[in-house]
């Protein structure tokens, strides 16, 4: 670690001082991938409510910086960011929007992570925020936009699993491997679970997959898993142009008994651990830009 990273460390440390001990966490599922255009903000949304549908009070927090829409795919208008919180005083409960079935989101707002940047003051106003986060939510599901840009890897190395999404492209095949390399240099606990997206069939799936395990084994010696694939299904982009979620809207489709499994298979896994606990504290003790 070199000298500014501990410092950052411990300033941290000094601004949890004073917060309460450690309670259950939240955990924090960043759906990410190598690749834009590939699925992650219908994942995330659909993940975000099947995980509600199985009894979990989920957060989901649109983070992609570059392109924040999930509040397009539920046809919400949106009066306050993240932004009014911080520059305006604005109270968390006037940004945080109940989304469908039991899910909250925290819409997008661009500009989140060079906030961060800025000021203590600022950072350890959302330091306690997502703090609260943590302690008040079961789930928090993290669409972080895609790329390697340092606003994904700090939301990407913050949580306990990644959903990676990837389909069958060489493209996004490679930028999906990419991503891995780069986020388990920076948090080696982090655990990879990959969805195909668009796939055909369960097998050409497991192909797809098989390529980017081979990969990770050989080059990264990393251990990754199949979380699942979603099959290509006309009801996805014939609920984003309806501006609802397809799980609610075609409760039969494919593409949401996939998610469904999807969701359970996530919650069999094993939780982490309290004391790993928050999530910007790993962002910034994470970082290896200074
Ligand atoms: N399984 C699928 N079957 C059919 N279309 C899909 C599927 N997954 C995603 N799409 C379509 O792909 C487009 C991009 O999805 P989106 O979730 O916005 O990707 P990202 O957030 O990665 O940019 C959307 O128009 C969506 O309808
Ligand atoms: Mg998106």
């Amino acid at each position: 670690m070199n000298r500014n990273v501990r410092d950052q460390a411990s300033s941290l440390r000094r601004q949890q001082r004073g917060t309460p001990g450690n309670g259950p966490r939240a955990r924090k599922i960043a759906v990410t991938s190598g690749k834009g255009g590939v699925g992650k903000s219908n994942v995330s949304l659909n993940l975000a409510i099947s995980l509600s549908r199985l009894g979990k009070k989920v957060l989901l927090i649109d983070a992609d910086t570059n392109l924040a829409n999930i509040d397009i795919l539920l046809g919400m208008s949106l009066q306050k960011t993240l932004a009014d919180v911080v520059f305006e005083g604005a109270f968390f409960s006037e940004v945080l929007t109940p989304g469908p079935e039991g899910i909250m989101l925290l819409p997008g707002s661009s500009g989140v992570v060079e906030i961060l940047e800025q000021d203590s003051t600022v950072r350890e106003k959302l330091f306690h925020a997502f703090d609260e986060f943590e302690r008040q939510y079961d789930i928090l599901v993290i669409d972080t936009g895609a790329g390697l840009s340092e606003n994904v890897l700090q939301f990407v190395i913050g949580a306990d699993d990644v959903v990676l999404v990837t389909n069958a492209e060489p493209t996004s095949i490679t930028d999906a491997y990419a991503m891995i390399k780069v986020a388990i240099h920076r948090n080696s606990d982090l655990r990879f679970q990959i969805l195909i997206n668009l796939a055909p069939n369960r097998g050409e799936a497991t192909e797809t997959f098989e390529k980017l395990q081979l990969a990770v084994q050989n080059f990264l010696n990393v251990q990754i898993d199949m979380l699942g694939f979603l099959p290509v299904d006309p009801n996805v982009p014939a609920a984003v142009a309806r501006r609802e979620p397809f799980l609610t809207l075609y409760p039969r489709s494919a593409a949401t008994n996939a998610m469904m499994m999807m969701g359970r298979k996530l919650l069999k896994m094993p939780q982490p651990a309290a004391e790993e606990g928050n999530f910007l504290k790993r962002m910034f003790q994470g970082r290896s830009d200074d």
